[in-house]
């Protein structure tokens, strides 16, 4: 079975064919996934989702470049969205220079706050970070967060950069760019790290893995990814699968739920 620990399936792409496509993950070993708020918008739709799926969980948080209007009071309706039952992170959040709006010190700040939102709340965060590697790591480890603990969703960085990661006993989420041919630098990470902090994720409907690459991703298409993981770790596909599963657990610490 596979845990997809980042997915979007509250996303218009969903629109035509949402309920029948969810409702088959479970007969294609799809044994649970985490949709991923990334506005208060698509939290509010997230929270929807997981009542209707028993599989599905739920992470509420502001992505960086949606943070320009947010307020104290959307801290507020968070803070009350993560005693629900099924939600299990604060995310995502984090720093994204490659769009760059907001301006930085503005995705800062709620970056900061959101942090703080999971340390208050007992929660650990799904971080997105894209080409802002220095400024993500300085404020992580400002907030002290080795103890709210997490995933970097979608790692793009390098093996140094993973590293300081893992040492602070982060997840590190990776999907389909594993099986690019311009996938190397992911390669290598997914060489490096440790299986045991490695979780699989889509951040469906984007990066499709190959063969299917530019098409819609859904949690259907892991299976490519756990192959090529299997290869790089030398290890079988049932292996990726079970160990990721409980790397999985562990991270959004449904054990202990
Ligand atoms: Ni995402």
């Amino acid at each position: 079975m596979i845990f997809d620990t980042h997915a979007h399936y509250d996303d218009e792409a969903f629109d035509g064919d949402r309920d029948e496509l969810l409702r088959s993950l479970p007969e294609h070993g799809i044994e649970a996934a985490v949709n991923v708020g990334a506005s208060m918008e698509s939290t509010e739709r997230t929270l929807k989702l997981t009542e209707e799926y028993p599989f599905l969980y739920g992470a509420v948080g502001v992505h960086p470049n949606e943070t320009g209007s947010l307020t104290e009071g959307d801290m507020e309706r968070l803070k009350e969205f993560c005693s629900r039952p099924k939600v299990v992170a604060v995310g995502e959040i984090g720093l994204d220079y490659y769009w760059d709006e907001p301006e930085r010190d503005i995705q800062k700040k709620w970056f900061v706050r959101q942090l703080e939102l999971a340390r208050e709340v007992g929660l650990p965060v799904i971080i997105h970070s894209r080409d802002a590697a220095k400024d993500t790591l300085d404020i992580i480890k400002g907030a002290r967060g080795e103890e709210i603990g997490g995933v970097i969703h979608c790692f793009s960085y390098g093996v140094e950069m993973a590293r300081e990661y893992l040492d602070m006993g982060f997840f590190i989420g990776i999907g389909g760019v594993l099986t690019f041919n311009n996938g190397r630098k992911l390669k290598e990470v997914a060489a490096y790290a440790p299986l045991e902090q490695i979780v699989l994720e889509t951040d469906c409907p984007y990066l499709s893995p190959v063969p299917n690459r530019g098409k819609r991703n859904s949690s259907l298409n892991l299976p490519y990814v756990v192959e090529t993981l299997a290869q790089i770790k030398g290890v079988t596909k049932e292996e990726i699968e079970i160990q990721t599963c409980r790397n999985a657990r562990r991270l959004y610490r449904l054990e202990e739920r």
